[in-house]
């Protein structure tokens, strides 16, 4: 079923409530691809009903970013989330979300701002109030959906571990669950923005599965030592890649490590034929 509407949503969520199903939600911005699938695969085995919101979300993109180019295929998201056995599909207009007016500027909308000490690394470093906009939508999307689970891929990991961290702060009450990254079988991650890379870039795409599987592979023959490990990636890179970051972080909370540990997570932003992709990778195994 696709609906637009927030009322309309509220009307059927209050029905399942009433019988006492339990409710998955699946956040997503639509241009569905096989990673989306695995997140909607789990959500349906675990949930009496599920939500797939498909919202791409002008508040958590940066001036200059790809809003207006992000792909949009609602048409084929709603036959893969019914062939999947979504039962509502949420596709809000922008305006439906926050109003005709509100996002003119920050001034007019109620943000939820996640710490600081989160957001002012990795991605949130360059993107700056992406995660402002991203933890806002999410935060009002449990709000209307009030699921029981909500289901967000590792490959957005830092994003992952900062709503992790709202549920917890906000006693959202909705039970977060993980879900692996999904590769295709040259070892580049999944991400609707693989729709922009030519076949050329593809190929370069890959240095960065390579570069993570490799401090993993280093890591596991006992080298420990970040600065180490972190030079291991040159080797991988050329002139077609243009680094943004590698760093080690602690993958609950995001606490910078200098000697890796089984708890450390690796991630990396590079772009790609001017395309910016991110891939990460935990050393334990
Ligand atoms: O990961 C995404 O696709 C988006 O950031 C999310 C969680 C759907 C919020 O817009």
């Amino acid at each position: 079923m696709l609906i637009h509407t927030i009322a309309e949503v509220r009307e059927q969520i209050k029905l399942w409530k009433k019988e006492g199903l339990t409710i998955g939600l699946v956040p997503t911005m639509g241009a569905l691809h096989a990673g989306h699938l695995s997140l909607i695969k789990k959500a349906v085995e675990k949930c009496d009903k599920v939500v797939v919101s498909v919202f791409v979300n002008p508040i958590q993109f940066c001036p200059g970013e790809d809003l207006d180019k992000y792909p949009r295929t609602l048409e084929a998201d709603q036959k893969l989330c019914e062939d999947a056995g979504v039962n509502i599909v949420f596709a809000p207009s922008p305006a439906e979300m926050y109003g005709e007016n509100q996002m003119r500027t920050n001034d007019f909308l109620t943000y939820v701002i996640p710490p600081f000490f989160y957001v002012n690394k990795l991605c949130g470093k360059s993107r700056v109030g992406h995660f402002d906009g991203v933890c806002t939508v999410v935060n009002k999307l449990f709000n209307i959906v009030q699921p029981d689970f909500a289901f967000f891929g590792q490959k957005d990991a830092q994003q992952l571990i900062i709503i992790k961290k709202m549920v917890k702060d906000l006693n959202i009450p909705v039970e977060i669950i993980p879900c692996p990254i999904v590769r295709e079988s040259s070892g580049l991650a999944l991400s609707s923005r693989n729709k922009y890379l030519s076949d050329d870039d593809k190929i370069q795409a890959l240095a960065l599965s390579k570069i993570l599987n490799n401090i993993k592979n280093c890591y596991q023959k006992g080298i420990t030592d970040v600065e180490a490990l972190k030079e291991t990636a040159y080797s991988f890179l050329n002139e077609n890649h243009d680094l943004e970051y590698l760093e080690f972080m602690d993958e609950n909370n995001l606490d910078e490590v200098k000697k890796a540990n089984d708890n450390t997570r690796v991630f990396i932003a590079c772009k790609v034929g001017g395309v910016r992709l991110i891939d990460n990778i935990l050393l334990k195994d």
